[in-house]
């Protein structure tokens, strides 16, 4: 009843890893220690020149997908557009073909712009739902049936404390997280019985590209590698809903719990908007 909640994940040697969402911040931070500590990690991303950086090369060196023998030979850079039809579906046959299968998935990538109710555009809609919610649930289709034939793998789906509850200026990507919540308990749900790993991830504020045209303060900012090392020191634990940093996420999930009525005043006493 109270041991932990999915198969901890401590040894990576060895394992297949693929990063979605692996050329800046929080998935960049993620590869290099994954890299470091001798999985087989295959990087995804559109920047193809990045990931490269990402795993040491040279940002010249760059094909779809590419093993970097001699250099790196545990390293597989397979660049895509993750809104792209069936790129995800395209990448995952690869590396199957390459390694076997997959043992786990970080879904990182999304977009994110400050929107308020009166700058809602559909384009901006229709990209941060594609890239932030569908894309997550076609990688999950596309790895899915091999890992439930095998019985083991693990899925590390990246959302936010923006998905708790509604705030201002994270309209279409706080609902986009808020989806990626619910995805992940149903996965869960299914998943757990027949022996895969189901990781929610939920980051308070991390310095990286995404949050640099934030024109308000950040509490409890981190870096990316930190937030790196919180979602694996989770994954060691097994734990499904990882959360950080706790000085921070802790007063949200407490925010969490307030009817309406206290929680928008919470919210404009705090942000003052
Ligand atoms: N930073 C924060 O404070 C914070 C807080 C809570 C949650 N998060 C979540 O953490 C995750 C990582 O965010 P981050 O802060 O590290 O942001 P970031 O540095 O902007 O990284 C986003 C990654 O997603 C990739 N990406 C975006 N659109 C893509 C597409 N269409 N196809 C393929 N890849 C795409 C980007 O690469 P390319 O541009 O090269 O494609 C990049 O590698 C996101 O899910 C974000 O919502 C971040």
């Amino acid at each position: 009843m109270f041991g932990p909640l999915n198969p901890p994940l401590a040894d990576w040697a060895g394992k297949r890893v693929w990063v979605i969402g692996a050329s800046t911040g929080i998935g960049a931070a993620l590869a290099r220690r994954l890299i470091r500590a001798g999985a087989r990690v295959a990087l995804s991303a559109r920047d193809a020149g990045r990931l490269a950086e990402v795993a040491g090369l040279s940002p010249q060196v760059c094909l779809c997908p590419l093993d970097v023998a001699g250099l790196s030979p545990q390293v597989c850079l397979c660049p895509l557009d993750v809104a792209e039809p069936g790129a995800l579906q395209r990448v995952a046959t690869d590396i199957a073909a390459r390694w076997g299968g997959v043992d786990a998935v970080f879904f990182v990538a999304a977009r994110y712009r400050a929107v308020r109710a009166w700058e809602l555009e559909t384009d901006d809609i229709d990209a941060t739902l594609r890239t932030n919610v569908a894309a997550v649930m076609q990688g999950c289709a596309a790895v899915l049936p091999a890992m439930l034939e095998r019985g083991s793998g693990a899925l590390v789906i990246v959302s936010s404390v923006a998905g708790y509850r509604g705030l201002p200026k994270a309209l279409v990507y706080g609902a986009s997280k808020a989806a990626l919540i619910n995805f992940a308990e149903a996965l869960y749900l299914d998943l757990h019985p027949r022996g895969l790993g189901v990781h929610l991830v939920c980051p308070g504020f991390v310095e990286t590209p995404l949050t640099a045209n934030n024109d308000f303060h950040m509490p409890a900012l981190i870096s990316p590698d930190a937030a790196a090392g919180h979602i694996l020191s989770g994954l060691r634990r097994g734990d499904f809903h990882i959360h950080f940093p706790k000085r921070f996420t802790r007063w949200l999930l407490l925010l969490r719990l307030l009817p309406g009525r206290l929680y928008f005043a919470a919210v404009r006493k705090v942000t003052g908007l």
